[in-house]
């Protein structure tokens, strides 16, 4: 199956890449310090869908996962939303409505859903690190 290589070192720390990976984007968040304790201080046991943060990364400076929200399939955008994380509003358009097709979910700073209709956290693909090479393998 197909497979991407990011270079590591073209993602700064606290900015976000968005890479396609068999047609469905992917977003990799360089985390900052602040957001690795953030993500893991939340009580995760009271969450939807209830995953620690550490059961989500494979480095907790690396957050990888799918930009498909779980409730209807739109794009998460943006940096902000309730959670410090990435939210749902509608998939960026040249001349879209000013009005959200879809509905309002709000992910945290892991990927998990924090508020909305979506079910699940923000899926994590199978990835891995060459440490050697400073790359991301998906
Ligand atoms: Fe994301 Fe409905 S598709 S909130």
């Amino acid at each position: 199956l197909a497979k991407v290589e990011v270079e590591l070192a073209s993602i700064p720390e606290g900015k976000n890449a968005v890479i396609k990976w068999r047609g469905k984007p992917v977003f990799i968040r360089h985390r900052t310090q602040g957001e690795i304790d953030e993500a893991r201080q939340v009580d995760w046991k009271s969450l939807r869908d209830p995953q620690t943060d550490d059961s989500r990364v494979k480095k907790p400076e690396w957050l990888v996962m799918l930009g498909v929200c779980t409730h209807l399939g739109c794009v998460p955008i943006g940096e902000s939303g309730d959670f410090g994380g990435w939210w749902v509003s509608f998939p960026k358009r040249d001349g879209a409505p000013p009005f959200c097709p879809c509905h309002g979910s709000h992910y945290d700073i892991s990927g998990r859903i924090r508020k909305g209709p979506a079910p699940l956290n923000l899926e994590v693909p199978v990835h891995d690190f060459n440490e050697a090479e400073g790359k991301l393998i998906i």
